[in-house]
């Protein structure tokens, strides 16, 4: 009866653990696999995308990307660049190639929000660091100048969803800049988890409503995300 009782057990919890291997491997995986290994790929091929005309030129497309604000040493070759993308020596965050994609289709500016402060160039370090900003609520200092945007009808913004929320160092910019009567759209890179509500937040931090459709870029796609911007481009036109 006991032995019977110990077999039950056994086989329920070998069944427990096929089901978490299995979601492990169906869900984790990619996850990883993108987070700790960099992806080589053309810049100038992945940019190259058709031209979508929006009736005006006054385009500013900002954006936030974790390339160029973590404190990776001067040698390139020597930086950890998991999550990030690699065209020869230059390393490529995600929402700066999708910003590329978006300029070389509409034309306009573009604007690279800097922070002052350098996030570990390790990705868990950041993810950390992003952690305690959240929690304490810090007020990020940006690097350079803020750009003319009363030069500008339309703003694309562009941000990786960092726990579930709109990056400090966007939420200051859009609180420096005035995009009120601007046309704003927004492009949200994540890893899963979609755009998860910050939109809408960030509406509320910057006071302005933003266009819809908004469009969510996941990070395993962002190499080859041509098509799919250039789609959301003719889109909103
Ligand atoms: C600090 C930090 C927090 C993140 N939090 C989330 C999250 O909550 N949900 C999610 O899906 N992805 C999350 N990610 C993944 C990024 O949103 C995703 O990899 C994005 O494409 C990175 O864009 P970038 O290369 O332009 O920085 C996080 C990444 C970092 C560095």
């Amino acid at each position: 009866m006991e032995a019977k009782k110990s077999k039950k057990k056994l086989i329920i919890i070998l069944v427990i653990v096929a089901v978490l291997a299995a979601a492990i491997v169906i869900f984790g995986v990619p996850y990883f696999k993108r987070h700790f290994i960099e992806v080589k790929m053309n810049e100038a091929e992945a940019i190259n995308t058709p031209a979508v005309d929006l009736g005006t030129k006054n385009i500013l497309t900002v954006y936030f990307t974790r390339n160029g604000n973590c404190d990776f040493e001067d040698n390139v070759d020597a930086v950890s660049s998991a999550s990030l993308m690699r065209d020869g020596d230059k390393l490529i965050g995600n929402c700066e190639l999708a910003a590329e994609m978006i300029q070389h289709s509409v034309g306009g500016d573009i604007y690279a929000i800097r922070t002052k402060k350098k996030y570990p160039s390790s990705y868990t370090g950041t993810v950390g660091a992003a952690s305690e900003e959240f929690s304490e609520g810090t007020k990020l200092e940006l690097e350079g100048e803020l750009p003319d945007i009363s030069k500008y009808d339309t703003v694309f913004i562009l941000y990786p969803l960092w726990w579930y929320k709109v990056p400090m160092a966007v939420q200051s910019f859009v609180q420096q800049v005035d995009l009120s009567g601007k046309r704003v759209y927004a492009l949200v890179s994540h890893g899963g988890s979609g755009e998860a509500g910050s939109v809408a937040a960030l509406e509320e931090t910057a006071g302005i409503k933003i266009e819809r459709p908004f469009f969510t870029l996941f990070d395993d796609d962002a190499a080859g995300a041509k098509d799919s911007i250039g789609e959301w481009l003719n889109a909103i036109k």
